[in-house]
């Protein structure tokens, strides 16, 4: 966006006579901005995405989708790391859901998401995943269902029984009440809890207007109306209409 900018910029100059060769290392240094900017767009959004259980410190490019993960280590001081076991892992590589963190200890134990982009009064979407992959080898030996909530508020049961069951996803938007976003796990006496990703998106105010600081909106349903394999902006798409429509039927 800021080459064409830069183009016209140096147009306009031109006609006024001046030297076009005192424009090249300007126009060189906006291009390579702008390439800069490309790689990292999904950071200038805002776009915080956590993989929870790897090392501290560490962060790597998804190689589907370009969105770079860093570690949770920065959000969290309690739960201890582990990793899936690998016949529960998918054919197709995700590397957020190969990581966990479990709390083991305590009822409640809270992330604590502060970002550049986590402001008071703004509105976000939330989305966390869960893949148990027989982490602690008790598949089947228990049943494991814990708690999400989002600050003091009741987000959502998390029930990972169905052995199964490849991954949970559970997305809300709402807007912080603070300048950050707690992101807890409840221990309800069924279980370890543990999570495998949280990954943060910032919209529009003018976006989900039902939704404000009393009132968040749950993802209902998404269905694949004949999407090609892959395409995430048809997905996507159904997505945004289907969180409007679960808004207009479920609140
Ligand atoms: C990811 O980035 C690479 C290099 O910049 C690019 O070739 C590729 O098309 C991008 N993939 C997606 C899904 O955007
Ligand atoms: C998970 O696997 C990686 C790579 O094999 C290893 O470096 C790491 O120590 C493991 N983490 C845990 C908690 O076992
Ligand atoms: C959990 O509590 C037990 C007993 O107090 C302790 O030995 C252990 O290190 C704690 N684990 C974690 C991850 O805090
Ligand atoms: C979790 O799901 C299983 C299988 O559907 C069910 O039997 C169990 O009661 C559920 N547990 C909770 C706590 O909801």
């Amino acid at each position: 966006m800021l080459l064409p900018c830069a183009s016209a910029m140096a147009i306009a100059y031109r006609k006024k006579k001046m030297d076009s060769r005192f424009w090249w290392p300007i126009l060189l240094a906006f291009a390579m901005a702008s390439a800069g900017a490309r790689s990292q767009s999904t950071d200038a959004l805002g776009f915080l995405s956590i993989d929870c259980g790897i090392e501290p410190g560490k962060s790597y490019v998804d190689h589907l989708t370009n969105i770079s993960y860093v570690s949770d280590a920065d959000f969290i001081d309690t739960g201890v790391n582990h990793n899936t076991s690998a016949p529960y892992r998918g054919d197709v590589p995700t590397p957020v859901l190969d990581t966990l963190r479990a709390f083991p200890n305590g009822t409640r134990n809270c992330y604590t998401i502060r970002s550049r982009a986590v402001v008071q009064g703004s509105k976000y979407l939330l989305r966390a995943w869960f893949r148990y992959g027989n982490y602690d080898g008790l598949l089947n030996s228990q049943s494991l269902a814990f708690e999400l909530h989002l600050g003091v508020n009741y987000w959502v049961g998390v029930n990972v029984t169905m052995p199964n069951l490849p991954y949970r996803k559970e997305e809300i938007i709402a807007v912080a009440t603070a300048g950050y976003l707690s992101v807890c796990l409840v221990n309800t006496g069924m279980g370890t809890p543990f999570i495998s990703g949280i990954e943060l998106r910032p919209l529009k105010d003018s976006l989900y207007p039902a939704v404000n600081k009393r009132r968040s909106l749950l993802l209902f349903h998404r269905w694949n109306l004949g999407t090609a394999h892959g395409n995430y902006v048809r997905l996507l798409l159904l997505l945004l209409l289907l969180l409007s429509l679960s808004e207009r039927f479920y609140l």
